[in-house]
């Protein structure tokens, strides 16, 4: 079966999907849909599609099979709603929504409509995390008892779009766009969830009103710590996570890979050679489409990293630890 394709959102991250989609046979994109008659039209000519400016007109006339939905943050929920009721499975990009109570609304239409829903969690599809699982799970380094997580770059640099400066159209700063990265990356080689948080944030960015930087404590259902170190002001950038066990430490750093050390010194450990983490995302899409199952990052998986981040300000703002419902 070939599945026709529509994506919703013609900004940074539509041509990840886009070019994604060309490398899989099974489907081919049609359509793209943004105000932005410009961005739609730019991307229709590169790719071969159809743009409109309203997704509801796109989604009547293609009637796709999947759409991909990359818009601001606050869109998600209305949009998702809207799709699953015309039954199109959906890509959904993280983070999934701006809280809890809208994840719930997504999966109650997702699941009346009967479609697949996932999630854009692409740190499930990155070589160097899926080895990092693999590293845990077979406990040649012992117990695993601590997690490092450091991120710092330039979030105020000029060319991130204006409404990720709004609280109220993303849901919050760093900790709310990549600070759902970490979590997810904590929550998936470990293999366990977040279930207690305390987190300290600051505003002092150079623009909008959302949080600038996040220090956060957390432990998981096993029993694990971890923190997650997150600056938007200037400075060097680092994408580092550091994984400590009784009998060693291994070191992921973001697009670079993972260090292992068992005596002291660390070594680079060997990728294994995978597709595009984007072509990754859709083959977990089109299985859980096929085979009726949920893919891994569905949106049950989504709401957790979501209700992580929503614990994390409700910390920052009471200044206590937050427990969470874990699933
Ligand atoms: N998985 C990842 O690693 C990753 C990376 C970057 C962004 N993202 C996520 O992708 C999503 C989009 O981010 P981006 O960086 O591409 O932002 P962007 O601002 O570049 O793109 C968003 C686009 O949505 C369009 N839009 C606004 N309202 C719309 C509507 N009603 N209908 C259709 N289009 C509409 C805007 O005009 C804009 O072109 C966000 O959820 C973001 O967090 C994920």
């Amino acid at each position: 079966m070939s599945y026709k394709a529509a994506i919703i959102g013609g900004g940074i991250i539509s041509r990840n999907h886009l070019d994604a989609i060309r490398q899989l046979p099974e489907m081919t994109a049609v359509a793209v849909a943004d105000p932005d008659l410009s961005k739609g039209t730019t991307l229709a000519q590169e790719y071969a599609i159809t743009p409109y400016t309203d997704y509801r007109e796109m989604v009547l006339v293609e009637k796709p099979d999947i759409v991909v939905i990359a818009v601001p943050h606050y869109l998600h929920r209305e949009i998702a709603v809207w799709c699953c009721s015309k039954g199109c499975h959906l890509l959904l990009e993280k983070p999934m929504a701006l809280n809890v109570k809208e994840c719930d609304e997504i999966l109650e239409a997702a699941e009346s409509a009967g479609i697949t829903l996932l999630v854009g969690h692409t740190q499930h599809y990155l070589p160097a995390n899926i080895q990092a699982k693999k590293l845990i799970q077979r406990g040649e380094l012992g117990e695993l008892i601590a997690i490092q997580d450091t991120r710092h770059l330039h979030y105020y640099k000029d060319d991130r779009p204006d409404w990720f400066f709004e609280k109220a159209k993303s849901g919050g700063g760093i900790m709310m766009n990549l600070g759902a990265h970490s979590i997810d990356k904590i929550q998936f080689i470990t293999g366990s969830r977040v279930a207690r948080i305390r987190a300290a944030l600051s505003y002092y960015g150079s623009k909008g009103d959302v949080e600038g930087s996040g220090m956060v404590f957390l432990q998981t259902t096993d029993g694990l710590s971890a923190t997650i170190v997150q600056s938007g002001y200037e400075g060097v950038s680092v994408d580092t996570t550091d994984l400590i066990f009784t009998q060693g430490m291994a070191r992921l750093i973001s697009g670079k890979g993972l260090w292992i050390s068992r005596n002291g010194q660390y070594e680079q450990s060997p990728l294994e050679v995978q597709e595009d983490p984007f072509v990754l995302q859709f083959r977990d899409l089109l299985e859980g489409i096929n085979s009726g199952q949920e893919p891994e990052s569905s949106g049950a998986y989504a709401r957790t990293v979501i209700a992580a981040i929503e614990a994390i300000y409700a910390s920052d703002a009471q200044g206590g630890e937050q427990f969470l419902e874990t699933i």
